[in-house]
């Protein structure tokens, strides 16, 4: 009997997929890339904007035909979607079996079970006492080997006024430090190199438990052996300390890279988002992080066309990506979404300004992106070996037998493509750069 599991969205559904097929493989399964060869599929969803979720209903929306060739074919809607629509599910996905919310993975194993003895539909989206501690811990390492996502805690109580998480993902809740720090070992011991730390507000780690704080955290595990690198996301401006910059600056593991999502650089627009911070406090920040961790990378969230956002707000935007020249950011057009309050804000942004607004914001961006890149021309950067690169530089001779063009990481989280016949996967090498691209660099490596 095999399963197959599809992922939408952020990172930590990454990581939930891992749960739930080590809980499929204990419960006999084996896994399969074939959707057509499975005899339980999953479907792990998002539903942070509307195209994520319509996603996750379209892809199961094709089973329908399949499950009346395959009558014990088991389909699973987890995640995100689930756990907001709960039994309506079923309603736009009738040959659903089984809806599983973010926080009822202690229980699929027991669903399946039931679903296979005959059972009918379950949808399950009650809480349970602290998601991943009663989980086995990832036993199934698909793809890449070197680089593991490690989730420290999940939910938000910031309640940003456009979000989805607090709703779908319940209040803050963080893992004690020594199932995480267990959990690392046991991936260094298996060869994992470099670990995310996830989180959707991983700053106010341990706040409400009140255990060890996230700089603690990072110290802790800025002494595992075997892992070379440690990165971490999200990170709240309003909980951004000089202790957690010290510890950037301090633990040699931890990456000098920050992702700090503004969301808006208008200060009416943050406010209506609920985000704690004025724009004046943003660039503060950024200005204490510039001096503190010199040369730090930075990446951010932004979303446009947020309710009642004018061309002065949007340009307010514009303005502190000038300021700022972050190496990339990740921008969204707002998407309504009914279980958030921004929903009911009146002046809602019109679909076309909205995607004008975007491409502006992702053309000025280009521009500091490929400044950033290009900046790095000549500089030997350390860059963790992730894998054979699929795309071939077009001046790509080999110069060796066996030569083989490589691709990677630098600490700032930058791609960089090489050629060499003497390297492994996970192997740190210093490459010299010759070229950069939008979205990667290329270089030469050095050996000693
Ligand atoms: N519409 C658009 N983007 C959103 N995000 C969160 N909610 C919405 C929404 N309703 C973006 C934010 C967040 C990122 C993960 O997704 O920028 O930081
Ligand atoms: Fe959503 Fe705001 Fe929490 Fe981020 S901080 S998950 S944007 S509510």
């Amino acid at each position: 009997m095999k399963y197959s599991i599809y992922t939408i969205g952020c990172q930590m559904n990454v990581y939930d997929s891992e749960k739930l097929a080590s809980i499929l493989n204990s419960c006999g399964f084996d896994r399969t890339d074939d959707m057509d060869k499975a005899d339980v599929v999953v479907c792990n969803t998002c539903s942070i904007r509307h195209k994520a979720e319509e996603k996750a209903y379209s892809f199961l929306g094709r089973f329908a035909r399949i499950k009346k060739k395959k009558p014990h074919l088991i389909t699973v809607m987890a995640g995100c979607v689930a756990q907001q629509e709960g039994e309506k599910a079923f309603e736009r996905v009738p040959h659903l079996d089984i809806v599983l919310g973010t926080r009822a993975f202690e229980r699929f194993s027991r669903h399946i079970r039931a679903i296979q003895s005959g059972s009918s539909r379950i949808a399950d989206i009650e809480d349970s006492a602290m998601i991943y501690e009663s989980l086995p811990d990832s036993e199934c390492f698909e793809g890449n080997q070197v680089s593991k996502f490690v989730t420290i805690m999940q939910g938000c109580e910031n309640f940003c006024t456009y979000c989805v998480v607090p709703y779908v993902r319940g209040r803050e809740r963080s893992r004690k430090p020594e199932h995480i720090i267990e959990e690392i070992r046991l991936l260094a011991d298996s060869g994992v190199k470099e670990v995310t730390l996830l989180g959707q507000n991983v700053n106010s780690y341990g706040r409400k438990e009140g255990g060890i704080s996230f700089s603690e955290l990072l110290k802790k595990i800025n002494d595992i052996a075997g892992i070379l690198r440690i990165r971490f996301a999200t990170s709240h401006p309003k909980d951004l300390s000089m202790d957690l910059m010290h510890a950037v600056r301090d633990c040699e593991k931890v990456c000098n890279h920050l992702h700090l999502p503004v969301q808006s650089g208008s200060d009416v627009i943050l406010k209506k988002m609920n985000r704690g911070y004025t724009r004046q406090y943003y660039l503060n920040k950024i200005d204490e992080l510039k001096e503190q961790c010199p040369d730090i990378s930075l990446s951010t969230d932004i979303i446009v066309g947020f309710p009642s956002e004018t061309m002065a707000d949007f340009n307010d935007t514009m303005d502190l990506i000038r300021k700022v020249e972050f190496d990339s950011i990740f921008a969204f057009a707002y998407s309504n979404r009914s279980s958030a309050p921004a929903a009911k804000f009146p002046d809602q942004v019109g679909e076309k300004e909205k995607l004008d607004r975007l491409n502006l914001l992702l053309q000025l961006q280009e521009g500091f992106t490929e400044k950033k890149n290009k900046a790095q021309i000549g500089k030997t950067l350390e860059v963790l070996v992730e894998g054979k690169s699929s795309k071939k530089h077009d001046g790509f001779v080999p110069l060796e037998k066996n030569m083989e063009q490589m691709t990677g990481r630098t600490v700032s989280n930058k791609i960089v493509h090489f050629p060499s016949a003497r390297v492994n996967i996970g192997d740190v090498v210093r490459i010299r750069i010759e070229e950069a691209y939008p979205h990667s660099l290329w270089g030469y490596p050095e050996f000693d």
